[in-house]
C-alpha cells in the first residue's frame, strides 16, 4: 500500500480507444467528489516529461462521454522506457504535487506506471485498447465499439460482394491480436478468419475451399484478416488468379478505432475510472483495474503483466463449424 493521495493526475497512452473519454470523465468527477485536485497530463508520458499538465474541474469533462478518441491526446514516448526518463517523470509528478496517477493504456503504458510506482508515485492502470489483448481482463476499453464498427462495415462490404458474386478479403485491426477478427468472423458469418495466433499460412487450402464452396452454390466468399497476417491486397491478387473468382481487398484500419463509444464502453469505462480513484483513495498503488468473470477487480501490475491469454479455442472452432 502507498500513501494517501491529494492530487490525482490522469493520462492516456498508446493507441487511443473509444471510451477513454468516459474513463477520464469518471476519474475527474470521482476525484473531485472525494475532495481531491485533478490534473490532466496531455500526450501520455511525453506530456509528463514536457510538463504539459492542466488543471481539471467538472466542466473540463462536460460533453465528452459520447465522443471517441481522448481529449487528453495520446502518444508513444521512447524516453520513458529508460530509467532516466522515469526518474524525471517521478520528479515532475512531485513538482506538480501529483501523488496519485491514473494511466489509461495497454501493457506498455502499465510498465511506465509500474516504474513510477517504484519511484513513490501511487499509480493505477486502466486497460484501454481496442485489441482486447490485456491478459488480466476479459474487457478492455474500446474493444466493444471497435468490433461493432468493424462488423457493421463488413456487413456493407458483404452486400456488394454478394451482388457481384465476389470474394472479399477484409482486414481489421489487430497487429498482434485476433480478437476483433474472430468476433467479426462469427458475427459476420465469414468463410475464413485468419489470425496470427492460429493461421498456418496455407493459402492453397483457402483456394481449394473457395473452389469447393462455389461448386456447392456459395455466391460470395468472405475472408477476414487480422492486420498482422500480411498484405491483404497482394493476397487478393493471388486468390483471384488461382480461383478465377473476382476478389477485392478492403482495409478497415483506423476507422474502427474512432467513433462514438457503445453503451458497454461508456458504462464499463466509467466504472473502471471511478474504481481507479477509489483504489488510490484507499492508499493502493501499482494496481490495474480489470473486469473478470462479471466483476470489476484489481491486480498488482507485476502479476497482471506476467499473465497470458490466448484466443478462445471454442470460438475459433465455432467460426469454422458455422462457415459451411
Ligand atoms: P500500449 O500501452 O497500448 O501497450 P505501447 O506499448 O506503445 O502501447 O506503450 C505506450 C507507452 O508506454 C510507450 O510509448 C512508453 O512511453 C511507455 N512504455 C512502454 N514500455 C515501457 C517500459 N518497458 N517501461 C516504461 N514505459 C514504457
Ligand atoms: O491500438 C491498437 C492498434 O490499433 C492495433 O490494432 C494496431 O496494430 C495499432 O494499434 C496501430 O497503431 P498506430 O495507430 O500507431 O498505427
Amino acid at each position: 500500500m502507498g500513501n494517501k493521495v491529494n492530487t490525482i493526475g490522469v493520462l492516456t497512452s498508446g493507441g487511443d480507444a473509444p471510451g477513454m473519454n468516459a474513463a477520464i470523465r469518471a476519474v475527474v468527477r470521482t476525484a473531485l467528489a472525494n475532495g481531491l485536485k485533478v490534473k490532466g497530463i496531455r500526450r501520455g508520458y511525453n506530456g509528463l516529461l514536457e510538463e504539459d499538465i492542466i488543471d481539471m474541474d467538472n466542466r473540463s469533462v462536460s460533453d465528452i462521454i459520447q465522443r471517441g478518441g481522448t481529449i487528453l491526446y495520446t502518444a508513444r514516448c521512447l524516453e520513458f522506457i529508460k530509467p532516466e526518463g522515469q526518474d524525471r517523470g517521478a520528479e515532475i509528478c512531485r513538482k506538480h504535487n501529483i501523488d496519485g496517477l491514473v494511466v489509461i493504456g495497454g501493457d506498455g503504458s502499465f510498465k511506465g506506471a509500474q516504474a513510477l510506482a517504484r519511484r513513490g508515485i501511487n499509480t493505477v492502470g486502466l486497460p484501454g485498447t481496442i485489441d482486447l489483448d490485456i491478459a488480466c481482463t476479459d474487457y478492455t476499453i474500446g474493444f466493444d465499439t471497435a468490433v461493432n464498427t468493424s462488423m457493421e462495415t463488413i456487413d456493407k462490404v458483404r452486400d456488394t460482394s454478394t451482388s457481384h458474386e465476389r470474394c472479399s478479403i477484409i482486414e481489421v485491426m489487430g497487429r498482434n491480436a485476433g480478437y476483433i477478427a474472430l468476433w467479426c468472423g462469427i458475427g459476420n458469418g465469414a468463410e475464413e478468419v485468419l489470425i496470427t495466433e492460429r493461421y498456418d499460412y496455407n493459402e492453397q487450402r483457402i483456394i481449394e475451399n473457395i473452389i469447393e464452396k462455389r461448386k456447392i452454390g456459395k455466391k460470395h466468399f468472405i475472408i477476414i484478416n487480422a492486420e498482422g497476417v500480411g498484405d491483404s491486397y497482394a493476397m487478393a491478387k493471388r486468390i483471384e488468379s488461382a480461383t478465377g473468382m473476382e476478389t477485392r481487398a478492403t482495409i478497415i484500419g483506423h476507422a474502427a478505432r474512432g467513433g462514438s463509444p457503445t453503451a458497454i464502453d461508456r458504462l464499463y469505462a466509467s466504472a473502471m475510472g471511478a474504481k481507479a480513484v477509489d483504489l488510490l483513495c484507499e492508499g493502493a498503488s501499482n494496481r490495474i483495474v480489470a473486469y473478470k468473470e462479471g466483476k470489476f477487480v484489481d491486480y498488482d501490475i507485476e502479476e497482471a503483466l506476467s499473465m497470458t491469454k490466448d484466443i478462445d479455442q471454442y470460438l475459433y472452432d465455432l467460426s469454422k463449424r458455422l462457415s459451411r
